[in-house]
């Protein structure tokens, strides 16, 4: 079996990022964690990955200032110059532009903390919680030029229970998480999806 060599963009902690390294152990998973890169020097993550022995790099988008482009442009030489096949974002916080988006198109994709389309952006478990939803959860997407909208991969339900707060959604959220986003790089690394949707489901 050759394994699919996969990018994780990350910009903070990194738990998804783990998740991913731990799936990609077994001996049959269809994906291999070549490469992981940070935008930010100080991401927690990164010291996770080190420790598991995969090559890291950092590339600041403040170095690039306003210059998006340069800033991209300097990724998709990281990700050509370790020969990367797939890209997973995982809590990557910076806007990608569809200079970078189109080159990944159907290989690219991300983990978003809703149940999409529902609370695109930030902040999902508090606005989910004001808005009086009775479930939440997670989703894996493929990324398109819009942010967080994509052809849907896999998502999960979370119910929310009395006594919520955002917090305590946030974690069982995040379990969800790391159940869901090494499943729908196994099927992406299997070449069991489409890049316009059709096909993902069930
Ligand atoms: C996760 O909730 C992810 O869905 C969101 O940002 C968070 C990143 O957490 N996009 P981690 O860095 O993977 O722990």
């Amino acid at each position: 079996m050759t394994r699919k060599r996969v990018a994780i963009l990350i910009s903070g902690r990194g738990s998804n990022m783990a998740a991913l390294i731990e799936a990609a152990k077994a001996a049959d998973y269809p994906a291999e964690i070549a490469l992981v890169i940070s935008n930010r020097p100080d991401a927690a993550g990164l010291a996770r990955a080190q420790a598991e022995k995969i090559p890291t790099a950092v590339v600041d988008h403040k170095i690039y200032g306003k210059d998006r482009e340069a800033f991209e442009r300097a990724l998709q030489d990281e990700l050509e110059a370790h020969r990367i096949e797939l890209v997973c974002l995982a809590g990557f916080m910076r806007l990608l532009s569809p200079w970078l988006v189109e080159r990944w198109r159907g290989r690219m994709i991300n983990i978003h903390p809703a149940l999409l389309p529902a609370f695109k952006g930030l902040d999902t478990h508090r606005r989910a919680l004001a808005a009086g939803a009775n479930v939440h959860g997670a989703t894996v997407h493929l990324v398109a030029p819009d942010v967080d909208s994509g052809p849907i991969l896999l998502q999960e339900a979370v119910p929310i229970v009395a006594g919520e707060t955002e917090e305590t959604l946030a974690a069982r959220v995040l379990e969800v998480e790391h159940r869901i986003y090494p499943q729908a790089l196994k099927l992406l690394a299997l070449g069991r999806v489409a890049a316009d949707g059709s096909a993902n489901k069930k």
